[in-house]
């Protein structure tokens, strides 16, 4: 066989890769109290993946008031209620936040997404799967609370992240989470996030105490997977809406934010044969085990 041959059947197997339909992780970011940065982690681990040439979704499950979309600088006009009204496609509501970073802006469509008719599951099924983009990764930022739009959320995610912070209040929100989603959702392994941290042992400390619960009461696995420091730069990203990776590169968290990506990359793939997004969106809206849809 010829150096040409070789060529011509290495560029043939690029390219068929290229048109395989990519396996797309799925990472949900809670945390039951409000307020403890869920956010902040969304955003930042989308865009340090992002940096790093992975093609990521975020998709901004809260309809509290610092948005993911104003906290990137970018105007959402259209939202996923719109997709459902049929009044545009899934395509068109799509924003492209940075190079590889793109968003799904949060809208009353995101709360209505866990409680549609069968006629709008189809339809948002549909609209997933017709959507040409390709992504590596989906991140849904939650609302904060244990309402049943972020355990729906959870559920159909293949990593659940929880971020807790040194409050009494973070803990005994993030355990309330655990336990609903282990005891009603068939949810058990977790990711714990250590944010706002004084020290490296602060944040192991942290997660100590909230793993000597839970390995208690539940039966569950926690992983202390960051430990983000106290970072002024962090609310000086905020209030200039810009990426902290981007603003600070150099700072502490942005360092810690990059490390937390690099282990989401980390993570083994799903194992769905199907590598879509609809896979996905079919978790979000099927009926949970009690027969009983999310948002009833
Ligand atoms: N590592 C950090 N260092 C310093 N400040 C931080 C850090 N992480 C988050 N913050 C600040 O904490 C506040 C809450 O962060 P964020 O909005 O990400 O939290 P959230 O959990 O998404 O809140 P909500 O529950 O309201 O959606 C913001 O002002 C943010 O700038
Ligand atoms: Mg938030």
């Amino acid at each position: 066989m010829t150096n040409w041959n070789l060529q011509d059947q290495a560029s043939g197997l690029r390219q068929m890769a290229a048109n395989q339909p990519r396996t797309t992780r799925v990472v949900a970011v809670t945390g039951g109290k409000g307020g403890v940065g869920k956010t902040n982690v969304s955003i930042n681990t989308a865009a340090a993946m992002a940096a790093q040439g992975q093609r990521v979704l975020l998709l901004d499950a809260d309809l509290g008031l610092a948005n993911v979309d104003v906290l990137l600088g970018v105007r959402a006009r259209r939202n996923l209620s719109h997709v459902l009204a049929g009044e545009c496609t899934l395509e068109q509501v799509i924003i492209e936040a940075a190079e590889n970073l793109y968003v799904i802006p949060a809208a009353s469509g995101t709360q209505e997404m866990v409680a549609l008719t069968a006629a709008q599951h189809a339809a948002l099924i549909q609209a997933f799967s017709e959507l040409d983009r390709q992504f590596d990764c989906l991140i849904v930022d939650t609302a904060a609370g244990i309402s049943d739009m972020v355990m729906s959320f959870a559920r159909a995610s293949q990593e659940v992240l929880v971020v807790v912070c040194d409050e009494p209040t973070s803990i005994t929100d993030a355990y309330a989470l655990i336990k609903l989603l282990s005891r009603e959702h068939g949810v058990f392994r977790f990711r714990i996030v250590a944010n706002m941290v004084r020290s490296l042992r602060e944040g192991m400390e942290l997660f100590a105490k909230l793993s000597k619960v839970t390995d208690r009461f539940l039966d569950v696995a926690l992983e202390l997977v960051a430990t983000i420091p106290f970072d002024e730069n962090v609310r000086k990203a905020v209030r200039q809406q810009k990426v902290l990776l981007e603003a600070y590169p150099r700072s502490p968290a942005a360092i810690a934010y990059q490390g937390l990506a690099n282990k989401v990359m980390s993570w083994p793939l799903p194992q769905q044969p199907s590598g879509h997004l609809e896979f996905f969106v079919e978790q979000l809206v099927k009926r949970n085990a009690y027969g009983k849809a999310a948002g009833e």
